[in-house]
């Protein structure tokens, strides 16, 4: 029997998924799912856990089972780019891609973790146009992050991260999309800043700093895209010193969000997803 492109056979049921390795421990298919049932979209969203991308198998098959969109972790954010018929400006520019989008058979990449981030953060920090901040980290996240900082009209954005020559890369690539002066490699030096925001995996063990006391003090709000554990040693000690805190866990609500919108072209139940993936996590 044949069904409607992008379609399980009763015809409306349309299939999404994540792919990844690993991918059991990932929040997607509970923040998807309750998404899909709160707004009676009779959706089914899967994992896949891929040892490999086969390149003559892979796209075959996912098109095949008639999938209409899915989302990318570790370690395939840049392997799927060989798969994609487009490409958006962020993500070509991370050279990262986190959500597929189908449309009349042509695969198309997105990266919405910086859109994740800047949602979640302009919740507790409604004045982030205009503002300063202090990025710690020059990987992948920072990417993503500093380029949708300057994006949302961040005025000042000072990037620093263990190995400098990192940072350098980082900047030189931001500058050919954004205003030099808005963005530099450092730090503030005794002078106050508006936002404070920890890319690297420093904080993860429960136990170290990814900065100083004094960059910590000199910052009005911080915030950590780590959310296991909940609070960071960061967030401890920003939140002793009286400053409004955030981790990471609403950045990849959002993020997921994102990916919901663009699939459905329907605004995604964010409060759905935020309680389910508050229980699941907080379990
Ligand atoms: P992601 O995609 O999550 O950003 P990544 O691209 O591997 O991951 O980047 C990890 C970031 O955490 C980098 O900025 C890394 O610093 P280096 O560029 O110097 O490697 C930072 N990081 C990881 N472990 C660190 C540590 N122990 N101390 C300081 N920075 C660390």
């Amino acid at each position: 029997m044949r069904t409607p492109e992008g379609t399980l056979p009763d015809g409306n049921t349309r299939l999404y998924g994540v792919i990844g390795n690993p991918v059991s421990h990932s929040l997607s298919p509970t923040m998807h799912t309750a998404a899909f049932q709160s707004l009676s979209l009779n959706n089914v969203y899967l994992s896949f856990q891929f040892d490999s991308l086969d390149q003559a198998l892979f796209k075959q098959a996912f098109n095949l089972i008639g999938i209409c969109g899915f989302n990318i972790t570790v370690p395939y954010k840049q392997e799927i780019i060989y798969f994609l018929d487009d490409i958006s400006p962020q993500a070509k520019f991370l050279n990262s891609v986190n959500t597929v989008e189908i449309k009349d058979g042509r695969w198309i990449g997105h990266s919405t973790d910086g859109e994740g981030y800047i949602r979640s953060v302009e919740e507790f920090f409604p004045n982030l146009r205009d503002s300063s901040v202090q990025l710690l980290g020059a990987g992948g996240s920072a990417a993503a992050i500093s380029y949708a900082l300057l994006n949302a009209g961040v005025k000042k954005l000072m990037i620093s991260n263990r190995t400098i020559g990192k940072a350098e890369k980082l900047v030189e690539r931001l500058v050919q999309q954004f205003e030099p002066k808005r963005v530099e490699v450092g730090s503030y030096k005794k002078e106050s800043y508006d936002l404070l925001v920890n890319t690297t995996s420093v904080g993860m063990d429960g136990e170290s700093c990814p900065c100083s006391k004094e960059l910590v003090e000199q910052a009005k709000i911080v915030s950590d895209i780590i959310y296991k554990p909940a609070t960071t040693p960061l967030l401890k000690m920003a939140e002793s010193m009286g400053k409004k805190i955030q981790n990471g866990l609403n950045m990849l609500i959002y993020q997921g969000a994102a990916s919901f919108q663009i699939w459905t072209k329907q605004p995604a139940p964010v409060d759905v997803m935020k309680r389910v993936c508050k229980n699941q996590h907080y379990l």
